[in-house]
């Protein structure tokens, strides 16, 4: 996320209003502004890939693609302590 801010200790994710600690976030603003993104791939065309599900703004750099299993990405019960409670 090559255009966030990478100071930011504390953010007030927008529908929440209330402090939390960036690496208790997605937000694209952190020190090192690593996203991850799940997607669907939808066709292969020469070298390019079409896939649903990207939030990223055009010319984003990409670093990096791997293949998603379910079996060891996907943990359904997980919860984030404080999205739960709010
Ligand atoms: C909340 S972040 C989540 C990204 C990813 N799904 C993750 O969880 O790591 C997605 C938001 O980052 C912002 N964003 C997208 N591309 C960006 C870029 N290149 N630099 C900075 N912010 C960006 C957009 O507001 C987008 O809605």
């Amino acid at each position: 996320m090559d255009k966030a801010p990478r100071n930011l200790t504390l953010q007030v994710p927008g529908h929440y209003g209330a402090p939390h600690g960036t690496f208790a976030l997605r937000s694209p603003a952190r020190p090192n502004p690593i996203a991850m993104s799940v997607v669907r791939l939808v066709g292969i065309e020469g070298c390019t890939l079409k896939v649903v599900g990207l939030d990223c703004l055009d010319g984003t750099p990409l670093l990096d693609i791997k293949p998603y299993f379910a079996s060891t990405d996907s943990v359904p019960e997980a919860v984030v302590g404080w999205h739960k409670r709010a």
